[in-house]
């Protein structure tokens, strides 16, 4: 099938690059020069594991290009996927970008005498697909919906791990206007990627987006909250408590003694807190989809709520171990919202860093790869705050640590390294990668979140 991709980032890119090498002709759209530059070179503009090479596989058997020029895009194929930001501002989705492109996409189907389906791809509250699109399509085209195709048909892409989610989806669901567009948005996957394909409505479709990112986004708040109690109560420690948890049947049944859900564990796991580009913009614009629709959800608000005081629990902590944090050197371990990924969007390391600085802490932030984007999105606080790629430098004489990333090479770094670098061997673990048996028999005063300090 010819399908036209709108909007080039992390979800745009994927897409377009999987279905390329799955045998479609993709064209992709973005306004940026230097983006389709780079991807009609088969240089990945962002990245993401695995990407890179399956650019180069599907530019080489000329099955993807890119370009600037929407209406050829539109004009040549048969579904456009819109894969555009929906970032969250002002107290709600912002749906400038989607607006906009499917204003374009309206304009040339005003032209277009064959079908075509416009399908929505990015993370839109639900009845944004067949009311605010659906008009501006119709008005733009001059033509009722039917004599085009809408549909509505949600990514579950993890970042780091986008390729391999989209070559094995779990589940997917089409949101669909009629069952023309169904059909065609169907001939995409169907044959091509082993999985239930969902027919829903378009509303049912964006809702399921929402409902997915808020039940694992309430897991990590939820194994959070369990934590901040058990760090109140001396000889608890959450992971024993969480992993015990985990495995209740109902989660994770055992076929011949082993789990069948083990993925499901890793948001049942206390840290300080989760960032990316999902989980925070979407829990925030389901809570205020919730309260203009008349509803306020009290439980999606609370997942925000511990989420942005979990990494401040950490720093709170961390100073009151090391008497004040005014002076000190802090070294804080990751700034990527996770590891495999230079992504800093919503990273609990931001808010760490700021407490820190604006308790007059003197900090060096160490990641292997997403230093140069921290320091796009931190303000400047003059000289209190450098970044390193190294981690030795970093926690050179400093006379704290807060580990936010569990990146590998920071989990290999062993109790005798803290202890002969730092002046002060103070570590606040946000992840738990490291052992606090080990890390105290070298020297080291360990800081764990759902540990006390008791
Ligand atoms: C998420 C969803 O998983 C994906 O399906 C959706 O399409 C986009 O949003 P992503 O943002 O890439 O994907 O992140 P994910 O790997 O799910 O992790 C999100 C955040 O939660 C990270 O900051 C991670 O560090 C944190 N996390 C995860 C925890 O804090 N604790 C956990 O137990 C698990």
């Amino acid at each position: 099938m010819k399908i036209c991709i709108v909007g080039t980032g992390y979800v745009g890119l994927v897409t377009g690059v999987c279905l390329a090498v799955k045998g479609h002709q993709v064209i992709c759209v973005d306004k940026r020069d230097d983006i389709v530059k780079s991807i009609n070179e088969a240089q990945s503009p962002i990245y993401e594991p695995g990407l890179d090479s399956l650019l180069k596989e599907a530019v080489s058997k000329t099955n993807l290009r890119a370009t600037t020029g929407l209406a050829d895009a539109v004009m040549q194929t048969e579904v456009s996927i819109v894969a555009v930001g929906t970032p969250y501002g002002e107290g709600r989705i912002d749906l400038s970008q989607i607006e906009q492109s499917v204003r374009e996409i309206g304009d040339v189907l005003k032209q277009k005498d064959k079908y075509h389906v416009v399908c929505i791809k990015s993370t839109v509250v639900p009845t944004t697909t067949d009311t605010t699109v659906r008009n501006i399509l119709e008005k733009a085209s001059g033509k009722k919906t039917g004599r085009f195709g809408l549909a509505m048909n949600p990514e579950f892409l993890r970042e780091g791990r986008a390729v391999e989610d989209f070559m094995k989806p779990d589940r997917i669901v089409i949101g669909a206007y009629d069952k023309k567009s169904f059909n065609t948005v169907k001939r995409i996957y169907k044959g091509r990627f082993e999985a239930p394909i969902l027919r829903v409505n378009l509303r049912t479709a964006e809702m399921v987006k929402y409902a997915s990112n808020a039940l694992l986004a309430a897991l990590i708040s939820y194994s959070n909250e369990v934590a901040s109690i058990c760090e109140q109560t001396r000889g608890i420690d959450v992971n024993e408590v969480l992993e015990a948890v985990t495995l209740d049947k109902r989660f994770n049944p055992r076929v011949k003694g082993l789990l069948t859900n083990p993925e499901m564990n890793k948001y049942l796991k206390a840290g300080c807190g989760f960032g990316g580009s999902c989980f925070p913009k979407d829990v925030k614009a389901l809570a205020s989809f919730a309260d203009s629709k008349g509803y306020s959800a009290e439980m999606i608000k609370s997942i925000m709520k511990i989420n942005e005081t979990q990494p401040l629990r950490l720093v709170s902590r961390l100073e009151r171990a090391i008497g004040g944090l005014h002076g000190k050197k802090v070294a804080v371990l990751g700034v990527a919202f996770k590891p495999n990924t230079d992504d800093v969007r919503e990273s609990p390391a931001l808010i760490i860093i700021e407490e820190l600085m604006r308790k007059m802490a003197q900090v060096v932030a160490v990641d292997p790869i997403a230093v140069e984007n921290a320091d796009k999105v931190i303000p400047a606080y003059g000289t209190s705050l450098c970044y390193s790629s190294d981690y030795k430098s970093a926690l050179q004489d400093a006379d704290a640590a807060v580990l936010v990333t569990g990146w590998p090479e920071f989990s290999a770094i062993s109790p005798r390294e803290f202890v002969a670098l730092m002046k002060d061997p103070v570590l606040a673990d946000g992840r738990r990668i490291y052992d606090k048996q080990s890390m105290e028999a070298a020297g080291m005063v360990y800081i764990g979140v759902g540990l006390t300090d008791m």
